[in-house]
C-alpha cells in the first residue's frame, strides 16, 4: 500500500471526524521535549503545548515509565471498589498544594462542572442559601470548558450560540472589575466567584496587579467561595505553581487539569478544605474514570517533574526572555505583547488582508507551531522545559516570520 500522505491524513479527519476543530495543515506523529515531528520527518518546535497540558514537554520518560507501568498492573477499577493507588495520589496532591481534600475528575470542564457543584452544595448546607436560589459570579471572557452549564456562563457567541436552554444561576460581571464585583457580592445568595486569574483561551488577558487579592478578599468579607480555574494557567505556566500566588490568594476552591498528567492521560482535580468538600455525600457525584489507578501515578509523576526540574523557574526566566524579544520586534503587526512566565500572546494587526492566521501558518512553514485565539492573537506557550538555547532559536524563527511579512 502507497505511503499515506499529509494530505491524505487530513482529509481522513474531515471525512470521519466532525468539523469541530480548524487544526493547522500540519500532521503530527511524534513528540519529544519541546519538539514534535510531521509525518514527513519535519521537526517543529511546539508552541502551543497541547494548550498548556505538555508543560512537562512531550512524553516524559518519568511520566511515560509512571503510565506503562501502572497499565500493565491496573488501570481501572471505578470508585465501587479501592484501589491501592488513588490514596497515595490524594495525600501527595493534597499536601502538594495544602488542602483537605481532593476529588478526582478527567477533564478541566469536569472539574469546573464539580467545582461549581460543590459550591452550590456548600451554599445550600453551610451559607444556608434558600433552595435553588444560589448563585455563582462569574466574568465576561471566560473559558472554562465546553459543557452546556458553563457555555451558559460565556459571553463569546461561538461558545453558546444555539445551544441553549442555558443553566441559570450565574451572574456576569466584567473580567477585571474590582467595583463589578463589589456591587455583585451584595446580594446574599451568592455562594461563588469563579475566574481564571488570567483568562488565556479569550487572548491572555493579565488583570491588574492586586486584582486577584482585592476579589479573593472580598469574597471573604461576604461569605462567598473564591474557585480559581488554575486548569491552564496553574502548574508552573506563568511562572508560579499557580497563577494566584503571584497575590499570595489561597481560593476556597482551586480546579486543576492539563498538565497535572503533563499531557499523558486526561486528569483533572478539585481541592479545598473539610468544610467545603465534605458538603458531597457518598453517591452524589463522581466518574467512572476519575481516579483511575493510571491517573494517580501518571499525575505524581507529572507533579513531581514539575519540581524536581524547577519548571517555574524556568518558566519565569524563559518567559522573560521571550516577551523582551517580541517586544523588541519592528513590526506593523504586532500591535502588543503581553503574558506571564510562559503563557504569552502576540496581539497581531492585520496587514495587506493577512491575519493571525497567516501569520501560524508561515511560523509553521518555519518550524514552529502556534495557534491563533480570537482571529487576531496567537498564543505562545511552549512546553515549560524548554532551555535558553532553544528559546533563543525559537525567538529567531519568529523574528524572521514577521520580517517576511515586512
Ligand atoms: C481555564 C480553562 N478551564 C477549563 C478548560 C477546559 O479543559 P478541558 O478542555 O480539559 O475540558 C480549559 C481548556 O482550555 C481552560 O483553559
Amino acid at each position: 500500500m502507497a505511503k499515506m500522505t499529509a494530505k491524505d491524513y487530513m482529509d481522513r479527519e474531515d471525512k470521519f471526524g466532525a468539523h469541530n476543530y480548524h487544526p493547522l495543515p500540519v500532521v503530527l506523529e511524534k513528540g519529544k521535549g519541546v519538539h514534535v515531528w510531521d509525518t514527513d520527518g519535519k521537526k517543529y518546535f511546539d508552541f502551543l503545548a497541547s494548550y498548556s497540558a505538555v508543560n512537562q514537554g512531550h512524553c516524559h520518560p518519568k511520566i511515560v515509565k509512571a503510565m506503562t507501568k501502572q497499565s500493565e498492573k491496573l488501570a481501572l477499577t471505578s470508585r465501587a471498589f479501592y484501589n491501592n493507588v488513588l490514596g497515595e495520589w490524594e495525600e501527595y496532591i493534597t499536601k502538594y498544594f495544602g488542602y483537605d481534600k481532593v476529588l478526582p475528575m478527567n477533564s478541566g470542564a469536569e472539574a469546573d462542572e464539580t467545582a461549581i457543584k460543590l459550591c452550590r452544595k456548600w451554599a445550600y448546607k453551610v451559607k444556608k442559601v434558600p433552595q435553588n436560589e444560589a448563585k455563582i459570579i462569574v466574568c465576561n471572557g471566560n473559558f472554562h470548558g465546553r459543557t452546556i452549564t458553563i457555555i451558559s456562563l460565556s459571553s463569546d457567541p461561538d461558545a453558546f450560540k444555539d445551544y441553549g436552554p442555558f443553566t441559570p444561576g450565574f451572574e456576569k460581571i466584567e473580567y477585571n472589575d474590582i467595583e463589578a464585583l463589589k456591587k455583585a457580592v451584595q446580594d446574599p445568595t451568592v455562594a461563588g466567584m469563579l475566574v481564571e486569574p488570567i483568562q488565556a483561551e479569550a487572548g491572555v488577558y493579565v488583570p491588574e496587579d492586586g486584582y486577584l487579592k482585592t476579589a479573593a478578599d472580598l469574597c471573604k468579607k461576604h461569605n462567598v467561595l473564591f474557585m480559581a480555574d488554575e486548569v491552564q494557567t496553574g502548574l508552573a505556566r506563568t511562572g508560579k505553581m499557580l497563577a494566584c500566588d503571584y497575590e499570595d490568594v489561597r481560593p476556597d476552591i482551586l480546579i486543576l487539569g492539563k498538565a497535572i498528567s503533563g499531557g499523558m492521560f486526561p486528569v483533572s482535580a478539585v481541592l479545598a478544605d473539610d468544610k467545603i468538600m465534605l458538603t458531597i455525600l457518598p453517591g452524589e457525584h463522581g466518574s467512572t474514570y476519575g481516579g483511575n489507578p493510571i491517573a494517580a501515578k501518571v499525575s505524581i509523576a507529572a507533579l513531581e517533574v514539575i519540581k524536581n526540574e524547577k519548571l517555574c523557574e524556568n518558566s519565569m526566566k524563559m518567559g522573560q526572555i521571550f516577551r523582551d524579544e517580541m517586544s523588541s520586534i519592528k513590526s506593523e503587526m504586532i500591535e502588543n505583547v503581553r503574558g506571564k512566565g510562559l503563557l504569552n500572546a502576540i496581539v497581531i494587526k492585520p496587514k495587506n488582508g493577512k491575519t493571525a492566521w497567516d501569520v501560524c501558518l508561515a511560523l509553521k512553514e518555519n518550524g514552529l507551531l502556534a495557534k491563533p485565539t480570537h482571529d487576531h492573537i496567537i498564543r505562545f506557550t511552549p512546553p515549560l522545559v524548554i532551555n535558553e538555547k532553544q528559546m533563543r532559536e525559537a525567538i529567531e524563527i519568529i523574528k524572521k516570520t514577521f520580517e517576511d511579512f515586512q
